[in-house]
């Protein structure tokens, strides 16, 4: 166990560290202020994040540290004075679209010397990624990892004119850190981090390589930013985490998830609590007991399985079985019939026969999800499955992965079927982005409704009445 996750009492970062990092956003904020009189002109930052959740709400503390350091948001990286990418490395995919983005960046700042241009998140904590980076793209200034992000403002301010790259990296987690600025992007629904890192070492998977080990927030500082959010007017909270299940397992004074949701289920304003991600091995009665006692809990579940052969799950290192699974997932229908599941499958992992994915085609037969996130398997270089003999031809992989999805498209568009006619409470989020008069929500069981409406709704509980259904969303009117 790291010394972070045995050391309870010094899990957080101290308050004088934070002190030393508002100081550098002082020092910064001047610095920009300056540049503002001088050019009429404040300065901008532009963010890319790519990946999770986790990744988006990493990006909305950095957004909120920058806007304390006197820099206003764009979306035209031409125009920027900084550009910061939140990197993702969990497939292949996303680093090579990071590399991707990281080249054309070179004439940018040979036109504007003063860019700075920075790269940090998950991908920067595999040490051949901050080689490749330093050789290859010589013009980042500034590369920093999952660890460390409260020193955003320490960072910047020794990049500002710096010569060098900065490169600041730590191979083991650290504290945890309050009291770090956030600017959430929605005014709804917010995130809220209860625990960083995972501790399942799934062989397949990077996360645990790149977030470190478990380490679970103080139930009383999470209650406090719940509190604060339902003050400001949000009105559903996410709760955090790679494996929300084993919360409160490294504090060891029987904090438990299940105990920390019926304790957010009391803060005023809030109207829906939602979480994720729940690992099945971890998922216990009391939490499903809990989410069936708790109103404002919402009756969706996103429950990954990643595979459907018992074989393939022993070797994925997911320590449980199919029937394990199918079980739970009985034991949760039963005790919150309106349920919506959600999930997360993995298909071509290294020794898949056709068998085994016949397996996975039966688990999505036998639970009908609502939605499911499907992925074809990315080899991880450092992760155990990585070296497993029999990696699967992407040909065969990209046929099954297209079984897969017409699969579940299907049962996606029959349950969203059994909507039709039917009235759904949604909580209101925003307007489409391709028409001004038609308003987006999502249901309890998650489910996206598209209605016409007025800006005056954002925020508001609304019942729509379902007239069309689609594949992945719902269409409907207002009912006063
Ligand atoms: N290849 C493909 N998918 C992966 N995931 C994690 N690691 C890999 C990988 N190496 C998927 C899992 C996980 C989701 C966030 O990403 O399904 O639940
Ligand atoms: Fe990765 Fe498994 Fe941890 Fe999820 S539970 S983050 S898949 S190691």
């Amino acid at each position: 166990m790291s010394k972070s996750t045995k050391d309870r009492k010094n899990i957080c970062v101290s308050s004088e560290e934070i002190t030393r990092q508002q100081q550098f956003i002082e020092e910064i904020k001047e610095i920009n202020y300056q540049r503002e009189v001088q050019t009429g002109k404040k300065k901008l930052y532009y963010l890319a994040t790519f990946g999770c959740q986790m990744n988006e709400h990493d990006s909305e503390k950095l957004a909120g540290m920058l806007s304390e350091m006197g820099y206003a948001e764009t979306d035209n990286m031409n125009d920027s004075d900084l550009i910061i990418y939140n990197t993702c490395c969990v497939r292949e995919n996303a680093e090579l679209k990071v590399y991707g983005h990281l080249g054309p960046l070179k004439h940018l700042k040979k036109e504007n010397p003063d860019l700075l241009i920075a790269v940090c998140g998950c991908m920067m904590q595999q040490p051949e990624v901050v080689e490749h980076i330093k050789k290859t793209y010589r013009h980042v200034d500034l590369i920093f990892g999952t660890h460390n992000l409260y020193k955003f403002p320490e960072l910047v301010y020794s990049a500002i004119g710096s010569p060098t790259t900065i490169i600041d990296v730590w191979d083991c987690e650290g504290q945890i850190a309050e009291d770090v600025a956030i600017e959430r992007k929605d005014g709804v629904k917010a995130w809220v981090t209860v625990m960083y890192g995972c501790n399942n070492f799934c062989s397949y998977c990077i996360v645990p390589y790149v977030r470190g080990r478990e380490r679970s927030r103080k139930m009383d500082n999470i209650i406090e930013e719940i509190k604060t959010l339902g003050q400001q007017g949000f009105k559903e909270i996410t709760l955090l985490g790679q494996n929300v299940n084993s919360y409160g397992k490294d504090i060891g004074d029987g904090t438990s998830f299940a105990g920390l949701i019926r304790e957010v289920d009391k803060v005023p304003g809030i109207e829906r609590i939602r979480f994720m991600t729940s690992h099945p091995k971890d998922l216990s009665d009391e939490l499903i007991h809990a989410m069936r006692d708790c109103q404002k809990v919402c009756e969706h579940l996103h429950l990954p399985f990643q595979a459907g052969s018992t074989r393939i799950l022993r070797e994925m290192n997911r320590k449980y079985t199919k029937e394990d699974y199918l079980g739970l997932v009985s034991r949760i229908k039963e005790n919150i019939p309106d349920i919506t599941l959600s999930t997360d499958i993995i298909v071509g992992f290294p020794g898949e026969t056709e068998e085994d994915f016949l397996e996975t085609l039966d688990i999505v037969e036998k639970v009908r999800f609502d939605n499911a996130y499907t992925f074809l398997y990315s080899k991880r270089t450092g992760t155990p499955a990585a070296k497993m003999e029999e990696q699967i031809p992407d040909e065969v992989k990209k046929d099954r992965f297209q079984r897969l999805l017409a699969t579940q498209n299907r049962i996606s568009k029959e349950l969203n079927d059994t909507f039709l006619g039917k009235v759904v409470e949604v909580l209101v989020e925003g307007v489409s982005k391709t028409n001004d008069k038609v308003f987006t929500g999502r249901t309890r069981g998650n489910k996206i409704v598209n209605f016409e409406g007025d800006g005056s709704l954002i925020g508001q509980l609304v019942n729509v009445r379902i007239d069309n259904v689609k594949t992945w969303s719902l269409e409907g009117s207002i009912i006063k």
